[in-house]
């Protein structure tokens, strides 16, 4: 028997052991393209802020209005925390993201996690790519559906699974992320729906990093690729540069989620300036076509900067403005990531359970309010550690 005290000790030592034991940066100023560390300041590569949204002054403005003028949440939305700007932003959000209806939750990992579990339970099953994100993950378990987990991005190992179970059980949900946040790679999307409609399943698509990046209008992947899921979940805080998340789906889809996703049932409401300032963020998004070729440039530069055998490692997409660097061993990952610190670079390593055993990595995200003198000087960097170092 162990004391509890004892008991945590043990576990962060075991962490420790396994050099998994984070420390938080504690940035001693806001933004974006850069953080501040002990005075220094460190071109910052670890944000999802694509558009730089998050220290736009339009979009801050319009969360301090927000916020004056309506204060707090104050109840969950099914209790008296239903307000005018979270059914405006709801509209807006579906009608951009070509469905009928949507639902804003108080993050991206509650979105997922309230959806899935909301749309599938015990005697149904849930198919799943290897990659997806925790929240997914989390949202498959809470839902006590069968989860069978596909290869990532193997669509005959999906069909293995589907022609096998998919009679077994009630009902079926395919769930993907869009864009794989670790990689950079982007899910068959046309092959997902085929594979859905001929098992009879449903298809929920995660556009965190997709919506604001590609497409129309930044209106994400499934809008790119011309294929319509059945239910999509979008963030709020990564290209929107605010905080939350939302469900989109038809109208009786949305209307099962409202009454059956706890982490939407039995949580204060999304604050209701961020739904107003979302709804700003939004109409700038849409419009933020330089930003995005911007963003494709940046992308391409750091790509270019990668020895061959380390773009060989991965699939990332050429629009994704996120480029791994899978390096492999957890020493020799953080041994590169103090390297490019010392350059004046903070990107961090990415470790289990982040990221699947043995695929440590160095994940550069960009945005499009870096300074373009600032990207050729870090892929300079990038290139010369990446040749002493690995
Ligand atoms: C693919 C994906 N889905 C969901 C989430 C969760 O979103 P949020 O940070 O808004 O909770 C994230 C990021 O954290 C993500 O990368």
């Amino acid at each position: 028997m162990l004391s509890f005290r004892e008991h945590v000790r043990e576990r962060l030592e075991e962490l420790k052991a396994a050099s998994l034991l984070r420390d938080p940066l504690l940035s001693e100023a806001q933004g974006s393209t850069h953080v501040v560390v002990g005075g220094k300041r460190l071109l910052n590569f670890a944000s999802n802020d694509y558009l730089g949204f998050s220290q736009d002054s339009g979009i801050r403005k319009a969360l301090e209005e927000a916020a004056k003028q309506w204060g707090g949440a104050a109840s969950s939305r099914l209790l008296s925390g239903t307000l005018l700007p979270h059914r405006k932003a709801e509209s807006l959000l579906a009608a951009f993201v070509g469905h009928e209806d949507a639902r804003l939750f108080s993050s991206g990992y509650a979105a997922n996690l309230g959806a899935i579990s909301a749309l599938v339970g015990p005697g149904d099953a849930l198919f799943s790519d290897a990659l997806n994100h925790a929240s997914i993950i989390d949202g498959c378990r809470l839902s006590r559906a069968k989860v069978l987990v596909y290869r990532h991005k193997d669509m005959g190992h999906l069909e293995e699974l589907l022609a096998e179970n998919r009679q077994s059980f009630r009902a079926a949900l395919i769930v993907s992320d869009g864009v794989f946040s670790m990689d950079g790679d982007i899910a068959p999307l046309s092959e997902l729906r085929r594979l859905a409609d001929r098992y009879e399943a449903g298809l929920l698509i995660d556009e965190a990093h997709a919506l604001g990046v590609l497409g129309p209008e930044g209106r994400g992947l499934c809008a790119s690729l011309g294929v319509q899921a059945d239910v999509i979940t979008g963030m709020l805080g990564k290209a929107f540069g605010l905080a939350g998340g939302f469900v989109a789906s038809d109208a009786m889809t949305i209307r099962l989620i409202e009454n059956r996703a706890r982490s939407y049932v039995f949580s204060t409401a999304l604050h209701p300036a961020l739904a107003l300032a979302a709804i700003h963020a939004l109409e700038q998004l849409r419009q933020a076509e330089e930003a995005r070729k911007r963003l494709r440039e940046f992308r391409s530069l750091v790509w270019s900067a990668l020895p061959p055998p380390l773009q060989a490692r991965i699939q990332a997409h050429p629009h994704v403005p996120i480029v791994p660097i899978v390096i492999g061993e957890v020493q020799k990952t953080l041994r590169f990531a103090k390297a490019l610190n010392e350059e004046g670079i903070f990107a961090p390593a990415i470790r289990p359970p982040t990221v699947p055993e043995g695929s440590a990595r160095i994940r550069i995200s960009l945005s499009a309010a870096h300074d373009p003198k600032e990207i050729e000087w870090a892929s300079q960097i990038l290139r010369k550690k990446c040749v002493e170092l690995i």
